[in-house]
């Protein structure tokens, strides 16, 4: 690993004490990788409240297939934003309910504006989008 440097950090002794029980259940074999992947996470969700950063975003939605012409809606949303969109999956649930995941890269508020558009068509049940600031990765 290159340009690395070493920092030295006081911490009261209780403070420390719940750390390492905490990153030891999460399965962190070291402090180290722990606190780089705290920062990064810091880092990341900071950046998300940057609608020019640039991101990641997994869509998910359960959606009823029966729901009428929601899927050429959402296919048709897609294709107008062909440059975000990287690919779908869909996962067939049961008899009336389907999962689309939809992942989608660019710009935060760009992605944000695309996902709200998808998530807010009639049939769509429940939704959620996961979004990851790729700026520190
Ligand atoms: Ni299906």
């Amino acid at each position: 690993m290159k340009n690395i440097e070493r920092i030295g950090v006081s911490l009261e002794k209780g403070l420390l004490c719940d750390f390492d029980k905490l990153i030891a259940e999460q399965g962190y074999q070291n402090r180290s990788e722990a606190i780089r992947d705290l920062i990064r996470r810091e880092l990341s969700s900071e950046q998300l409240e940057n609608p020019r950063a640039n991101a990641i975003a997994a869509v998910c939605m359960v959606y009823d297939h029966h729901a009428a012409k929601l899927m050429q809606k959402v296919t048709d949303i897609q294709h107008t934003k062909l440059l975000q969109v990287i690919c779908s999956t869909h996962i067939h649930l049961d008899a009336h309910d389907c999962m689309e995941i939809i992942v989608l890269k660019g710009k935060v508020g760009q992605i944000n504006k695309t996902a709200k558009k998808i998530l807010s068509q009639k049939g769509v049940k429940l939704g959620r989008i996961s979004l990851i600031s790729t700026q520190h990765a």
